[in-house]
């Protein structure tokens, strides 16, 4: 079980990556049972590689130790309350007595985490409870009645050996189940208890468990993502807001305080099409650089069943109930953070073109402090890759309660994003790992061009218009693979450019989201300052950086920008830059006045941002490498930012 909890941990490592810990049986004695009345924890700074060789250490240096573990928890950390540092990495605890020792009435807290003062809650609710007979499960069901925000809970206790307890509210926990045999039902019926009879829970109820037929054991796998379980099973449950699921002598129970309305009463087992190929890096040095390299199939993945190249036709399971609904609305407003934001950017001006509507687009943590209006004749889209970022996922909140019809463009399933929006659609990138986030990017921006063409799929004349942008589609993965083509190229630049401090990025257009993506991989991954800066701006303050030492690329295609990109690539040359141009691959005018040009194949004017922008993707992966940095794991960021 150590094992499978460290695997687990690497696989969601990309999550959080400051310190780890595990909290496991205590015990080294022949029985299960009386081991699990100890718990020992394990817990170390830095990568789990670090929490890895603390536990071999502490095996070697005593040969008595042999972990016998029946159960354990395992929490991989990005700091929020507390630096990063053993005492402040999860699980945390109740008491440093494993509860042998009597307690002190006075709680004292041993880190600055907030998440420990739920553990002493916990003791606090077990030690005052009135009876005897008080459920693992009823006791984290009244714990969880007392907290406020966002959390993802596992707990384990010496007072309940051999038992695990999970729970969520705003955070994301699945149950992978395994078994060799059939199990007794594909869905779990809810326990739903009325607040008074929370004291006498019975788990009796055998209906209402999951078990394997022939009384064969099962294995239960709590997780905050599908990666962590997939190499053990791809049948999984998703947990709902407040649900409580107890696993108790290898049976699984899922429980609700009541049933309010619209509540579905039972979680389904679902089989997910994740592989575990997918979430290894191959012949890859890094997850970042596999999933660039992934883009000509992650967008077939993303277009797959969904657009007809032969009629020109789009179809999208998820949006098919509400079109209608959404072609009658007054605006729409994207709504995302970081990169998932600038897919929202990029393709703003085609969906305006397209649907005729009026399209904002919105910062979640913008949006909401400024109370932005919402109409209930408004459609708003959250996009987001992880499906949980707590901005996006606030901001789906507020749209909601004023009545709008929410959208969400994840692109994993089962995420709080995912449910809780009215309808929408999956990219299907496969899993991203590396925190700098690249194919969901183009997935995101294909996903969103598919809906800007539904919308308009009746009207007569944006027919012409409409085949050429899917055809444009049909095309794209072969051109994301000539672009790719050029990492060698992008390599050689990286090399002339890592020692730098600065870059500049500037573009207009389809190609502005482009610059600010660029910039934000840069800055991300290599820590050299970068800028994404709008051309047409150029001359109301940025040409002030511009001299003949400071590093400009300009983005510069054969678009209805062309002729304006032409006079910012003049006034950067007036000033002695030596702009470095991404541009067509034909544009002999271009590369005349550029002192470097990366040569990108031409596509229709809304999907070109596609094709400029991986060449910021590689040069940033490249820049990090030559810097020194663990690309996949830049400092202070973590994968999904589920704090506001
Ligand atoms: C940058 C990056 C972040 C995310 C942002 C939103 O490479 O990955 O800027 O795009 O944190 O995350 P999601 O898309 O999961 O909502």
């Amino acid at each position: 079980i150590l094992e499978i909890l460290l695997k687990g941990l690497l696989r969601l490592e990309y999550r959080g990556y400051d310190s780890a810990g595990v909290g496991i049986d205590g015990g080294n004695g022949k029985e299960w049972e009386a081991n699990a009345r100890s718990i020992q924890l394990i817990k170390q700074s830095g990568k789990v590689k670090a929490l890895d060789d603390e536990l071999t250490k502490q095996q070697d240096m005593d040969m008595d130790v042999e972990f016998d573990v029946h159960l354990g928890i395992a929490h991989t950390r990005w700091a929020t309350h507390g630096a990063p540092s053993p005492v402040n990495s999860h699980p945390q605890r109740s008491d440093k007595s494993n509860g042998h020792q009597g307690y002190h009435k006075g709680y004292e807290f041993e880190s600055e985490t907030d998440t420990e003062t739920i553990a002493k809650l916990v003791k606090y609710m077990y030690d005052n409870r009135e009876s005897e007979d008080l459920s693992f499960a009823t006791l984290v069901e009244r714990v969880t009645q007392q907290l406020e925000g966002a959390f993802v809970l596992v707990f384990k206790s010496v007072h309940y050996p051999g038992e695990a307890v999970g729970t969520r509210r705003g955070g994301p926990l699945l149950i992978g189940v395994k078994s060799d045999h059939k199990l007794s039902t594909d869905h779990i019926p809810i326990l739903y208890r009325s607040c008074k009879l929370l004291v006498n829970c019975s788990l009796s109820d055998t209906c209402h468990t999951l078990f394997a037929e022939e009384k064969k054991s099962v294995e239960y796998y709590f997780a905050s993502d599908a990666s962590a379980v997939i190499e053990h099973t791809n049948r999984v449950i998703f947990l709902e807001d407040d649900d409580v699921a107890a696993v108790t002598a290898g049976r699984l129970t899922i429980h609700r305080i009541k049933r309010t309305a619209g509540d579905h009463p039972a979680r389904a087992i679902q089989t997910l099409q994740m592989e575990l190929q997918q979430i290894m890096k191959g012949n890859y040095s890094s997850f970042m650089q596999k999933e660039i390299f992934e883009q000509p199939e992650s967008v077939v993945n993303t277009m797959r069943g969904r657009v007809n190249f032969n009629d020109n036709t789009v179809t999208l399971g998820g949006l098919k109930d509400h079109i209608k609904e959404i072609q009658r609305c007054r605006r729409l407003i994207l709504i995302a953070c970081g990169t998932s934001y600038h897919a929202g950017v990029a393709t703003r001006q085609v969906l305006e073109e397209l649907t005729e509507l009026p399209v904002m687009v919105e910062l979640a943590s913008d949006f909401l402090d400024r109370n932005t209006p919402v109409f209930r004749d408004d459609v708003c889209f959250f996009i987001s890759q992880s499906g949980e970022t707590a901005d996006s996922l606030m901001a789906l909140r507020y749209c909601k309660e004023r009545g709008a019809l929410t959208v969400g463009v994840t692109n994993t399933v089962g995420s709080s994003i995912s449910r809780e929006t009215d309808c929408g659609v999956h990219i299907n990138a496969g899993p991203e790992i590396g925190v700098a986030s690249t194919k969901a990017y183009t997935s995101q921006f294909v996903a969103l061009i598919m809906f800007a063409l539904l919308m308009c799929d009746d009207r007569i004349s944006m027919q012409p218009r409409r085949r050429e942008i899917i055809q444009g589609l049909r095309v794209l993965p072969d051109l994301i693979k000539e672009v790719l083509s050029l990492d060698d190229e992008i390599q050689r630049l990286a090399a002339e450019l890592y020692q730098q401090k600065s870059v500049l990025i500037m573009g207009r257009g389809y190609h502005y989201a482009t610059c600010l993506e660029g910039a934000l991989k840069i800055k991300e991954i290599t820590y050299m300052h970068s800028e994404g800066i709008l051309a047409g701006e150029l001359k109301h303050g940025p040409l002030a950086l511009v001299d003949k030492l400071m590093p400009v690329i300009m983005i510069i295609m054969r678009d209805h920008t062309y002729t304006k990109c032409q006079n910012a690539l003049q006034q950067v040359v007036a000033r002695a830059g030596r702009p470095i141009v991404i541009c067509d691959k034909d544009d002999y005018e271009t590369a005349k006045s550029s002192s470097r040009t990366i040569k990108v194949p031409h596509c229709v004017d809304c999907l070109q941002g596609i094709l400029s922008v991986i060449p910021l993707q590689l040069l940033s992966f490249h820049l990090a490498v030559l810097r020194g940095f663990d690309v996949d794991c830049p400092r202070n960021l973590a994968k999904s930012v589920t704090v506001e």
